[in-house]
């Protein structure tokens, strides 16, 4: 396996490449997508396999029997995460962005504080809005460059008509694998207000080398009010089969989940049941392990690039693909070095302020793509600031 062929993904409806030029006006001709979350990387040959296989059948019917399903999450969560998960605590949704919705749909109403920790991903932030629920957002704290949480601002903050607070673990777009301690202070605030936790641990297989993931099932205490959200799309570059799970360890909040499942008529299309089944496995273990050493040499090679740019502060990544990157220090205005970036650079990345607020003087890159176009982006970025050095 290789992660350093460059696929060109133009022309294959592609979000991230054939979308950039419609939100950044940044030509797929020569300009580098490094917006959307998903990789520039082939899947493992297993997915690939799977999807062959099925293919050749060349029939598209209903898929059925889900059980190397359930049994391929089951192994991979005790496997990869010491994490036991029963069947009937799972839930197969079109993704986490809709497991979410379903998620506020079932256990909050119209007009409830919904907490989320900003900056975070801008989809909970929409769909809380959509759903005609209110953000309630409590900022993170930089504390040595990197974010922890401020619990003392965040109580005085409640005002009882909260009904769930969101974590993002790890932490897009900050990169963060949270410690214990703070999982613990998390579960806590959640217990003090009464809140439904839910926890999207979409980005835990992407952990890089020298840090440990810990799932909140693992924190005493919170089971009775805990939704956990995962899936293997992020992890083996499968985002557009839209598949993900709710996982819910207490019977009670499940029961009153599954009867809104039930009554959405929902079940997944015929290719992602198979796909997380060929991923969850020992060979997709390997490429995973392969991925992560490859990510943490492209953030190495991004980091000593952009760090070298006076003013600019890309935040040390525990976890995620996706670099976080401060402006700050330049003292530019958002525009000004967005203009920089997509003009200059011509690099599509994301805007800082649509994570919340903390997020102003940010853009995201996203680093899952060749080291080659990584370096290229880099020395793009140096001569679009040469001003600076
Ligand atoms: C934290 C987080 N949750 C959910 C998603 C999207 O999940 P899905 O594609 O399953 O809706 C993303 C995508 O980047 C994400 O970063």
């Amino acid at each position: 396996m290789t992660f350093d062929t460059l696929i060109d993904r133009r022309g294959t409806h592609s979000s991230k490449w054939d979308g950039m030029e419609a939100y950044y006006g940044v030509s797929p001709d020569d300009g580098l997508a490094m917006w959307v979350a998903d990789m520039d990387f082939r899947a493992p040959q297993a997915v690939q396999d799977a999807v062959k296989a099925f293919h050749d059948v060349g029939i598209y019917g209903y898929y059925g029997d889900y059980g190397s399903y359930y049994d391929a999450i089951r192994w991979w969560m005790a496997e990869r995460h010491g994490w036991m998960v029963d069947q009937e605590a799972i839930f197969s949704t079109h993704g986490l962005v809709n497991g979410f919705a379903l998620c506020i749909d079932t256990f909050t109403k119209p007009g409830d504080g919904i907490v989320l920790f900003t900056p975070v991903y801008h989809a909970f932030a929409r769909v809380i809005a959509a759903a005609d629920r209110q953000v309630v957002e409590c900022p993170l704290v930089l504390e040595g460059g990197r974010y922890t949480y401020d619990f003392d601002a965040y109580d005085s903050q409640m005002t009882g008509s909260e009904r769930m607070v969101v974590l993002c673990s790890p932490h897009n777009p900050g990169g963060r694998v949270w410690t214990k301690a703070e999982l613990q202070a998390v579960a806590a605030f959640a217990k003090r207000h009464d809140l439904i936790l839910i926890s999207d641990e979409i980005h835990h297989d992407l952990v890089l080398p020298g840090n440990k993931h810990i799932p909140m099932t693992h924190i005493d205490g919170i089971e009775d009010r805990l939704i956990m959200m995962t899936a293997a799309t992020k992890t083996f570059n499968i985002a557009g089969a839209h598949i993900g799970n709710v996982i819910i360890p207490d019977p009670d909040l499940r029961a009153v989940f599954g009867r809104k499942m039930n009554g959405m008529g929902m079940s997944p299309n015929c290719f992602g049941p198979l796909m997380v089944a060929a991923a969850y496995s020992p060979e997709g273990a390997e490429w995973v392990d392969a991925l992560c050493a490859y990510l943490n040499t492209n953030r190495q090679h991004f980091d000593e690039g952009i760090n070298a740019i006076p003013g600019l502060r890309s935040m040390p990544m525990e976890a995620t693909y996706l670099a976080w990157v401060d402006f700050s220090d330049t003292g530019m205005s958002p525009a000004e070095f967005r203009e920089r970036v997509e003009k200059g650079a011509r690099i599509a990345a994301n805007y800082g302020d649509s994570f919340g607020t903390g997020g102003e003087s940010f853009l995201r890159f996203n680093l899952g793509t060749p080291l080659s176009r990584i370096n290229e982006a880099v020395s793009r970025l140096q001569l679009a600031f040469k001003d600076l050095q």
